[in-house]
């Protein structure tokens, strides 16, 4: 019979919540545990196993896509140093922050904005990894890689945790993935609803009641 992969299916159960360590605040809120935290970690031990791999002959500038990416870009971080402080091969590793704004202009048109970080053109003859949390339909990634390739950067891969299968989807694909999930509101891990749910360590469903809860 077939193993799983990193594609999370549409039927895919979860756990009950309270199999699991919860914020009581939160527990009205959600259905189920969609990805639990430690799964979430052995998943980001082996991406950061394939990063160093692929990226490793020369300076890594990691580049964490905020606020969503904070967690993920961490605990990423935290194994791809492990690597490099275990092994007789290391590479410089340095790090820097964006913040991207999306505007909608009249539904139709996505301009995204950056916010923060260093001048992009320090970038220029590095090999930069971007570090994503969740790709849906692809327009953020694809307008900051187009940002990017102005500054001539020597390699330039993404990682994203999460990828969701949606036909809203431009096609778009990062390079490296750790789970494929279904077209559903996802919470916990640094991804948010309007500022919630940051302070949550599993990946959950995010139930009706509560978007109406926390609506803005
Ligand atoms: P897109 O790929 O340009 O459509 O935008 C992806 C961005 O939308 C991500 O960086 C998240 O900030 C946000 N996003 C998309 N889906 C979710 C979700 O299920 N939960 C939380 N944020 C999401
Ligand atoms: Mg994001």
């Amino acid at each position: 019979y077939a193993t799983r992969n990193t594609a999370i299916p549409d039927d895919e159960k979860g756990y009950k919540l309270d199999l699991f360590c919860v914020p009581k605040h939160y527990e009205e809120d959600l259905d189920q545990v969609i990805i639990p935290h430690g799964l979430i970690m052995d998943r980001t031990e082996r991406l950061a196993r394939d990063i160093v791999r692929d990226m490793g002959g020369h300076h890594i500038v990691a580049l964490c896509v905020l606020k969503g990416g904070y967690t993920f870009f961490a605990d990423l971080l935290d194994y791809i140093k492990a690597l490099n402080q275990n092994s007789d091969k290391s590479v410089p590793l340095t790090v820097d922050f964006i913040r991207l704004k999306s505007y909608c202009n009249d539904q139709s048109t996505n301009i995204v904005k950056v916010i923060g970080g260093d001048e992009l053109s320090t970038l220029t003859g590095k090999n930069v990894l971007i570090v994503e949390d969740i790709v849906e339909t692809g327009r953020t990634m694809e307008t900051l890689l187009s940002l990017l390739s102005e500054c001539n950067p020597k390699m330039v891969k993404v990682v994203s945790l999460l990828v969701k299968r949606t036909p809203r989807s431009s096609g778009y694909r990062p390079d490296y993935i750790g789970f494929e999930v279904p077209d559903l509101f996802l919470v916990g891990y640094a991804l948010d609803y309007n500022e919630y749910f940051r302070d949550l360590s599993h990946i959950c469903i995010l139930n009706e009641n509560a978007k109406e809860k926390y609506k803005v």
